[in-house]
């Protein structure tokens, strides 16, 4: 079994942010998002794991490096353009070979790891390899992963019958035939070689992976389906980060290996990294600390990520997610928030009292 995660594409949703960096490489809970998956993958024995990369391809690749450190070997495959997740197959066909592979979205989170998932499918595999007198099935040529959703316009959408056979499979449908959407991890055999080379572009001008197991289903193939257990985010946008962030949070276990002074408290579950310095300051918990960091006079509260090198003075935070070499100075409350790497939030006090803002593009701003 082999790896394919998917890290190219436009990251428009997660704007500004992603203006200039990978959304796949946005930290949760401290922790670039992609690296869940590849934990992940090489938790269940997957070793061999391609990475489809496009324009951010660069950061990519300095993040993950060559994949010892997870304990596993990467091979990175460019793609031109974001043309579509079956696209993404077509062009990692030489790195995949006969295998069976696991195919992941590089910006999805799920609670969920991959050993169940994978374990159910060869179960699946070796039962059909064993007809009964009554019955013969075929073994699957592919498994997805449904979760029930609110808003299924949104992803794409499984039909399943009553017997419990996934039946058609639409990309964000206007009109959905389920509220099944599906999650962004799959297992396929090497049929979908076959289907991901036959299916024509979307209207959205893209190969879609959705339609290329429409395919399967339509050429006789057995797609089987298994719906998730826990939660899975689509991290896209701010909300959704920042809810991935919580529940990461949430399994948080106390280490507290930077300074924290005499005249500090920690409360509940925290991390402090090696290197990282709380003076005069509240720390409530579940918060994590980066290496490097320092907190002053400040009270950090619960679901905050503070990244490496961060400068918190003066100030009360919340519910936030803050990257790397941020520097905040005197504001009283910020919750909720989601603040990019090497930027300044301060109160300089200056007369007249306003807000001066310089602001890039794509951003949100909500004062109090
Ligand atoms: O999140 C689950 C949804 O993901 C599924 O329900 C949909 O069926 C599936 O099409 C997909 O929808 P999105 O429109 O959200 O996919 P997105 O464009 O965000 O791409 C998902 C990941 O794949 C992301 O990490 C970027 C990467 N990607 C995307 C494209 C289109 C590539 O590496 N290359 C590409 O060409």
């Amino acid at each position: 079994m082999k790896g394919l995660i998917l890290s190219g594409g436009a990251g428009t949703r997660l704007r500004p942010i992603t203006h200039t960096s990978a959304k796949q490489l946005v930290p949760v809970a401290n922790k670039p998002i992609l690296f869940y998956g590849i934990d992940d993958m090489a938790e269940a024995g997957i070793t061999e794991i391609g990475i489809i990369t496009g324009e951010t391809g660069d950061e990519v690749r300095e993040a993950v490096g060559d994949g010892s450190r997870f304990g596993v070997n990467v091979t990175y495959i460019p793609q031109d353009k974001p043309l579509g997740l079956a696209h993404c197959v077509r062009i990692a066909k030489d790195f995949l070979g006969d295998d069976d592979f696991v195919m992941y979205l590089g910006d999805n989170m799920l609670q969920q790891g991959l050993v169940e998932f994978i374990g159910r499918f060869e179960a699946d595999r070796a039962a059909a390899k064993q007809p009964t007198l009554h019955e013969h099935v075929d073994p699957p040529a592919a498994q997805i992963l449904l979760c029930p959703v609110p808003d299924p316009q949104r992803f794409g959408v499984a039909e399943v019958d009553d017997d419990g056979h996934v039946v058609r499979l639409v990309e964000k449908p206007v009109d959905p035939p389920s509220n099944l959407a599906l999650v962004g991890v799959y297992l396929f055999t090497p049929l979908i070689h076959e289907a991901v080379a036959a299916i024509e572009p979307s209207p959205r001008g893209e190969l879609e992976i959705t339609d290329a197991i429409q395919w399967l289903i339509s050429h006789g193939h057995r797609v089987r389906h298994d719906v998730l257990e826990g939660w899975w985010l689509d991290t896209g946008k701010k909300d959704p980060l920042l809810e991935s962030n919580r529940r990461v949070l949430e399994e948080l276990e106390t280490r507290i290996d930077g300074d924290v002074d005499d005249a500090s408290d920690i409360d509940g579950r925290v991390v402090v990294e090696a290197g990282a310095t709380i003076v005069r300051s509240h720390i409530r918990g579940p918060v994590v600390i980066g290496a490097g960091s320092t907190v002053t006079d400040s009270y950090i509260g619960p679901y905050s990520a503070i990244a490496d090198d961060c400068a918190i003075v003066d100030s009360e935070i919340e519910n936030s997610v803050i990257l790397e070499r941020a520097r905040i100075t005197n504001v009283p409350r910020l919750v909720d928030s989601l603040i990019g790497r090497d930027t300044e939030v301060h109160r300089s006090g200056r007369r007249p009292r306003a807000t001066r803002l310089m602001i890039g593009d794509h951003c949100t701003i909500d004062l109090d």
